[in-house]
């Protein structure tokens, strides 16, 4: 097999790449909080966000090899492109600049998140491709340059290189984690029919709101950040909020009867989840959450209703 990149033979300090295949998993992403701010200048909107990773995986496995290329399988395989307009090319790119190494790899990607879904699936692939070539390619760049490079990609792209529950700021790019007890959260996530575009619903916000048709914008993150530090998920089901979840309903009314569904099954609380058009129930406990799941798929109020836990970690080699 033609070796990727292999350091000069005399430069014993540098690292070596991996030999055999790199899996990396990644997680999927729900916001706890989603607050919108202004449209700025640059297109974007300010946020005040909570980030948490949940236990749905996409896992993408880079082996050497003389181009770039990638395969798929699973959620969106078939509708999703695989040229240079995907975010996981478009990660290995950013990565081969940055490390000023040629960008040669056989990706693969196996996806259980779905496409335009709202819980961040296109940026995970991209955070999970950064730590499989950084391995594959033997760059070694600490976590915070990945991440670095990761802002470039997209919003979400860098709390998916850590994981975790975290604070987002910015465009949702500068991401702190936040002190929560070690705790896990039990989730049941509600995926629809096809998917929701992120900028349709950003600008479907601005537009109820120019209208005065948008519900009032949330508050601060302290109540939330204040229940993530007990064990009782009805504090923290009080707590949970979605700037975006009008703009989504907005766009696909039919969300209404999903969360109402949810709730009537004995969710502690449901939001649309990011831009949508996926909803997320908080449940009292793994078995609640089971329940939910279970009748929400026969109420036929969504494709398929999944159990999650959280917070799971972000993009992780094995
Ligand atoms: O950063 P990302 O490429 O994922 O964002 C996709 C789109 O979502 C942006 O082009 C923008 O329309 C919208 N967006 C936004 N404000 C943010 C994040 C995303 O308006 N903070």
């Amino acid at each position: 097999m033609t070796e990727a990149w292999e350091p000069d033979d005399d430069d014993d300090q540098r690292p070596r790449g991996a030999s055999g295949p790199v899996r990396v998993r990644v997680p999927a992403k729900v916001n706890l909080h989603l607050g919108v701010g202004p449209l700025r200048r640059d297109g974007y909107h300010e946020l005040n966000t909570v980030y948490h990773a949940i236990s749905i995986h996409d896992e993408l496995t880079a082996r050497r090899g003389d181009t770039l290329a990638l395969t798929m399988e699973g959620e969106g395989a078939g509708a999703l492109a695989l040229d240079d307009t995907n975010l996981v090319i478009r990660a290995a790119h950013a990565l081969a600049a940055y490390a000023g190494v040629p960008a040669h790899a056989r990706l693969h990607l196996r996806k259980q998140i779905p496409l335009a879904g709202g819980l961040a699936g296109g940026s995970a692939d991209a955070a999970a491709t950064l730590v499989a070539c950084d391995a594959l390619w033997g760059t070694g760049l600490s976590r915070d340059e990945l991440a670095g490079i990761a802002a470039g990609l997209g919003s979400d792209v860098p709390f998916l290189i850590h994981g975790g529950t975290a604070l987002g700021t910015g465009r949702g790019e500068a991401v702190s984690p936040v002190l929560a007890r070690p705790t896990s959260w039990y989730w049941v996530v509600a995926l629809a029919d096809g998917g929701l575009s992120t900028p349709a619903a950003y600008a479907e916000l601005d537009r109820l709101r120019a209208a005065g048709a948008a519900g009032p914008p949330l508050g601060s993150t302290d109540a939330l950040l204040a229940a993530l530090r007990q064990r009782d998920p009805r504090v923290l089901a009080a707590t949970l909020g979605n700037d975006l979840q009008d703009a989504a309903l907005a766009m696909r009314p039919s969300l209404a009867a999903t969360l109402k569904a949810g709730e009537a099954a004995g969710a502690l609380a449901g939001i649309v989840s990011g831009s949508g058009p996926t909803c997320v129930f908080l449940a009292a406990d793994a078995a609640d959450a089971e329940r939910i799941a279970a009748e929400l798929d026969a109420a036929g109020v969504c494709r398929e209703a999944r159990v999650a836990h959280g917070p799971v970690a972000g993009a992780r080699i094995g």
